[in-house]
């Protein structure tokens, strides 16, 4: 099977990407990360990762361009790598690189914290996806699930016609706290939150791209 591309990217900065690919890196089986963002904060965490999950070792590049991941594809390719992650810095999509990586993409998640603001900074990022026919969704991410501007956030996208994820990424602690040293809420011992919706984010994701459902 060849691996699948999942780029995470809207032209909000501070909108939880980076927090969102190093948790699905941990979430899906079998998952490589690349860090085309020059703040390079997946590829520090993943440093600080280093082996302390034997099982859930994630490597992690630092990318500057569309080629270094068809590179990094062709490194990864026969060791049963299963998602290529694909980390970006906040951008208006200004640079043509972050282009031709949406269109090598397989899938585009646009992490939305639901605001005004970061609402119309991702409908650029959504716009450009649309053009470029890249299959693409809005999850809402630093969020609380139980409020109006959440509510009122996903019924914006919906009737803009902008596919989104059923999974509300929900703000909690755990996730600063643990990044500290390489790990996501999903590394903690017992059930929790962020686990049942990872998982339920990954059920989804898996039905988008057409693989094990
Ligand atoms: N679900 C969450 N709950 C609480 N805090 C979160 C959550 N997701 C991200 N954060 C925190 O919010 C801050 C910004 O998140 P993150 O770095 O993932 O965003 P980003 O979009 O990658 O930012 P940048 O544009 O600077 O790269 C970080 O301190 C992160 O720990
Ligand atoms: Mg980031």
């Amino acid at each position: 099977m060849p691996i699948k591309t999942i780029t995470i990217s809207t032209a909000k900065g501070g909108s939880g990407k980076s927090t969102l690919s190093q948790c699905l890196a941990v979430q899906l089986p079998h998952s490589a990360l690349l860090d085309l963002d020059p703040q390079l904060d997946s590829y520090h965490w993943a440093k600080l990762r280093g082996d302390k999950y034997p099982e859930k070792k994630i490597p992690c590049a630092k990318i500057r361009e569309a080629a270094d991941v068809q590179r990094a594809k062709q490194q990864l390719a026969g060791g049963g790598f299963e998602y290529l992650i694909i980390d970006t810095p906040p951008s208006h999509q200004g640079t043509g690189e972050l282009r031709k990586i949406f269109q090598m993409s397989d899938f585009v998640l646009v992490p939305i914290h639901p605001s005004p603001k970061d609402l119309r900074a991702a409908y650029t990022t959504i716009t450009a996806l649309k053009g470029l026919n890249v299959p693409h969704a809005a999850v809402l991410s630093v969020a609380n699930p139980r409020t109006s501007i959440t509510a009122d956030a996903r019924s914006l996208l919906g009737e803009s016609d902008v596919g989104i994820a059923p999974v509300v990424i929900t703000r909690l602690t755990a996730y600063p706290e643990t990044a500290v040293d390489g790990r996501t809420p999903l590394d903690l011992k017992g059930p929790n939150r962020p686990k049942a919706e990872f998982a339920e984010l990954q059920i989804w994701l898996e039905t988008k791209l057409g693989g094990k459902q």
